[in-house]
């Protein structure tokens, strides 16, 4: 589920993962960053990278919020080759800027986090939540970025000259270069750079491997991408120029949740006889307010019609914009959300995405 910045992705991406779970299925729902009373309503109001149980009516939905340094860490855990290395690379101040600031590590390990749930977690349907439409185009890319990191030609140039003492030597001879990066990595050292490498080439290996199972992943035939989006132009322009990107990476599309739409004006009135106690003129000053007033809702429903038509005019044939109405009330809790989700099914959305995948 993508799309830009407070669409409603998260809430749409809950809502969906509810309704799914409640037809039967079981459901996890990967979120990024629910609001808190979201959070609070999923229950994973204590951020927690593992999946909690959400107490649904029927059905079996867990939901789990990314935590991309916790999600690194398991990884080192697992794949180091001893609890030495492990401790040494744990430990490791360039570590520790790699794995919380690394520009572009968070949208990695969302990757990292989605593939594991796939071939470990036995959910039937795993809905992602993704960060707005700018770091969600970082986050296609992280895999290919980061097999072409872990590329062995660009390790070895990384680990080669670099016996650490090497690097020592490099350091002691460049105060300005040891300055510049205590400046960028706070107290990391040109050492602890060597250190980390060298206990990390053993890993090199595994991330590449995964990065690539991850492309296989988001191009397979099981996963399916939806754009979320709003009828005024900003969003929408958006939201064409995010599936430009999905398109040219071979990403399968499905359709576009146009979120917060007013619902369509209602029909003609016959304007009923002025009641006694009403003047003439009175009554017809009713009158005009009230089809002044449809006739701006029915505006609204035009350009609504002409934002899914310039969407769809843009997207692969095929594809499919379902409108989501516009709630009442803010949605942060099980209810609202369970409303949502019926919304969901009344715009054709989920039988949709049920043939799909
Ligand atoms: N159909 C809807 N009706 C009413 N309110 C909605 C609807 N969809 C979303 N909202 C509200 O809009 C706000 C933003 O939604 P949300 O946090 O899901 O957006 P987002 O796309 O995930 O944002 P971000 O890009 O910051 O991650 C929330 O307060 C949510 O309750
Ligand atoms: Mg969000």
């Amino acid at each position: 589920m993508c799309g830009s910045g407070g669409v409603g992705k998260t809430t749409l991406s809950a809502a969906l993962a509810l309704r799914l779970a409640e037809e039967g299925r079981r459901v996890l729902v990967l979120t990024i960053d629910p609001a808190r009373r979201l959070a609070d309503a999923l229950g994973t109001g204590d951020l927690d990278n593992e999946p909690r149980r959400v107490p649904t009516e029927r059905g079996e939905l867990r939901a789990l919020m990314l935590d991309s340094k916790a999600t690194f860490d398991d990884l080192v855990r697992r794949h180091s080759p001893s609890p030495e290395v492990c401790e040494r690379i744990l430990t490791n101040h360039y570590y520790r800027f790699v794995s919380e600031r690394l520009p572009g590590v968070h949208e990695y390990m969302a990757m990292e986090r989605l593939l594991s749930l796939a071939l470990n977690d036995e959910a039937d349907v795993i809905v992602l939540d993704t960060p707005p439409t700018r770091h969600a185009l970082d986050f296609l890319a992280a895999p290919d970025r980061m097999a072409g990191l872990m590329d062995e030609s660009v390790m070895r140039w990384l680990v080669l000259p670099a016996t650490a003492s090497g690097w020592r030597m490099l350091e002691m001879g460049s105060d300005v270069l040891a300055g510049v990066l205590k400046r960028l990595l706070g107290p990391t050292t040109i050492a602890d750079i060597a250190e980390f490498f060298s206990g990390f080439q053993t890993l090199w290996g595994g991330f590449r491997e995964r990065s690539i199972a991850v492309r296989a992943l988001l191009r397979s035939p099981t996963t399916q991408f939806v754009l979320v989006t709003a009828p005024a132009p900003g969003a929408r322009a958006e939201a064409i120029a995010f599936l430009e990107v999905l398109q040219r990476d071979g990403m399968p599309f499905s359709g576009f949740f146009i979120n917060r739409c007013a619902p369509p004006a209602p029909p003609d009135l016959a304007w009923p006889k002025p009641p006694e106690h009403r003047s003439t003129g009175e009554w017809e000053r009713v009158r005009s307010e009230v089809a002044a007033t449809l006739d701006r809702r029915r505006a609204l429903t035009a350009a609504q019609d002409r934002a899914v038509e310039d969407l769809l005019a843009h997207a692969p044939s095929g594809s499919q914009a379902w409108r989501i109405p516009d709630q009442p009330t803010d949605v942060h809790d099980l209810p609202s959300l369970r409303r949502l989700g019926v919304a969901l099914d009344t715009s054709g959305a989920i039988a949709a995405l049920r043939r799909n995948g």
